[in-house]
């Protein structure tokens, strides 16, 4: 296991996944962890991360000093460079300017670090501060034109530091970097796959939850499914999933999801047809946030309804995953998500909570469900958010209005995977803004409503730019939605970005 301490870098989740990729477990945690907890967690090496301070400042995030006298090795990068630098006795100097890009470095004193690898190397800085003058005893191995020190080293005491970002793709040998600290420093094991996770797991789950009864709020999106079919492996009939139907998802979505899992799967699946529930207490609201507050508070009703008749249920099982953890649990991150998930259960159960994927992201989360043998089609789903449809129809919503949404959507996801695109688009979609134009077909004249198509690529749905579409892709499900779809007789292409738009038009 390799440990990253987190002193806020924007890059620091990135260690942790290039870690995980060669197959080393990797777990990125706060730098408030004591030396002591270190010990008990035992790690083959310690990385400290970059971050956006400076070691002199008094508020500085520091990390325990008696980490570097546990005898682990330490590979230091940027800030972890220069905090290092500063415990040891060297000289850290705060510079006017931030260098940010690409730089050129020259390797002249070898390291470990640096084997087999060419002396002169791009890489990519972010930083202010930085090293002047090594600590004793320390070896200084690469320079570059703005950094005396680019990289240092003390072979002996295992201690390595890179003034810049080799977890950043820019940097052009930045993964072999890693690797040498990973097995050739720090001796770690490539013993990290997502068969023994699942072993591991499994055999965690079935003694946390020995002959007791496990509850699962299944969505059909990716996370709660890998959740539903790891636990369904661990204990089998002692999982019950509760499907909601609300009324507002994509065309087949609820036969489908109840097909995979309690078909395919032989899951116990309660399906709760909670339709007219939804649509009676969103009759007549036409603002976003009120439409999402009633679907949030009506969805924990139902849930809470359902789990009220299952007896005997102590644990409850959530798709939590590991950016979330890192999102709202670490004072150094930067980007919290706003939106509220319609699966968010009530807080007042009382049932103790299992989350099997909170040391897994999201293309982990992938990962594991092929393993498990979830389809692809549920694997390789698009986001989709909590209050489903009822966030694509602009304004009040009837049921004709559901139904344009529903079924436009159905042909531009049929069009777009024939195409193949489906897995480098984040998200696509209809929408129905709250208007009508006028149009002619035949001969007569038309006065119906206008589809938008939505279409974005992203990595992670904060920021996203909207898809390049072949143009005769577009003209296809153009023609197909005006043909198909009743009451539609424009279609337009969103061509805004987020910022400043936002991926969903509500
Ligand atoms: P926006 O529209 O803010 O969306 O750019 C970013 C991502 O979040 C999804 N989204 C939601 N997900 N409940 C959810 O569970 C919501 O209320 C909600 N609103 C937006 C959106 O689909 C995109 O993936």
């Amino acid at each position: 296991m390799i440990l990253v301490l987190d002193f806020g870098s924007q890059y620091n989740q990135l260690i942790t996944r290039r870690i995980r990729e060669f197959g080393v477990y990797s777990e990125l945690h706060s730098h408030r962890l004591t030396a002591e907890d270190i010990r008990r967690i035992n790690p083959s090496g310690i990385i400290l991360s970059g971050g956006p301070n400076s070691v002199y400042e008094e508020d500085s995030f520091r990390c325990d000093p008696e980490i570097f006298s546990l005898d682990i090795p330490v590979l230091g990068i940027c800030y972890g460079m220069q905090l290092m630098t500063h415990h040891y006795g060297g000289k850290v100097e705060s510079a006017e300017q931030r260098e940010y890009g690409k730089a050129d470095i020259t390797i002249h004193q070898m390291s470990k670090l640096f084997e087999d690898m060419p002396a002169e190397q791009v890489v990519w800085m972010s930083h202010r501060d930085k090293v002047i003058a090594p600590p004793e005893g320390f070896q200084v191995n690469a320079v570059s034109p703005s950094c005396p020190i680019a990289a240092m080293s003390n072979a002996e005491r295992k201690l390595y530091g890179v003034q810049f970002h080799p977890e950043v793709r820019h940097t052009e040998h930045g993964n072999q970097l890693l690797k040498q600290f990973v097995f050739g420093v720090c001796e770690a094991k490539a013993e990290w796959s997502m068969e023994n996770f699942i072993e591991m797991e499994v055999e965690k789950i079935q003694h946390q939850v020995g002959d007791r009864k496990v509850l699962c709020a299944l969505s059909g999106g990716v996370d709660s499914s890998v959740v539903a079919a790891l636990i369904q492996r661990a204990i089998g009939d002692q999982l019950t999933c509760i499907f909601v139907d609300h009324g507002l998802l994509r065309k087949h979505e609820a036969d489908s999801v109840m097909e995979t899992f309690s078909e395919g799967f032989e899951m116990n699946v309660i399906k709760v047809d909670a339709k007219d529930r939804f649509l009676s207490k969103l009759e007549g609201v036409s603002d976003p946030e009120e439409k999402r507050k009633i679907i949030g508070n009506e969805f924990i009703y139902v849930f809470d309804d359902e789990a009220d008749k299952l007896k005997d249920i102590d644990y409850l099982a959530q798709g939590t995953l590991y950016t979330d953890i890192i999102e709202s649990g670490t004072e150094t991150a930067q980007t919290i998500k706003s939106h509220h998930n319609v699966g968010g259960l009530p807080e007042n159960m009382q049932f103790q909570l299992i989350e099997p994927l909170n040391t897994l992201f999201k293309d982990e989360v992938r990962a594991l469900g092929t393993e498990l043998g979830v389809p692809d089609h549920i694997v390789w789903r698009q986001p989709f958010p909590g209050p489903g449809l009822a966030i694509r129809v602009i304004g009040e919503i009837t049921p004709e209005k559901l139904e344009i949404v529903r079924e436009s959507d159905a042909i531009l996801r049929d069009e777009v995977k024939k195409t193949g695109l489906d897995r480098e688009i984040w998200q696509y979609f209809t929408v129905l803004p709250d208007f009508r134009s006028v149009g002619v077909m035949g001969d007569a004249r038309t006065y119906d409503y206008t589809v938008g198509i939505r279409a974005v690529t992203s990595i992670d749905g904060m920021t996203s730019d909207w898809a390049r579409i072949p143009h005769d892709v577009l003209e296809k499900i153009s023609t197909r939605i005006v043909n198909e779809v009743e009451h539609v007789n424009r279609i337009v292409y969103d061509v805004t970005s987020k910022p400043p738009s936002t991926i969903e038009w509500e």
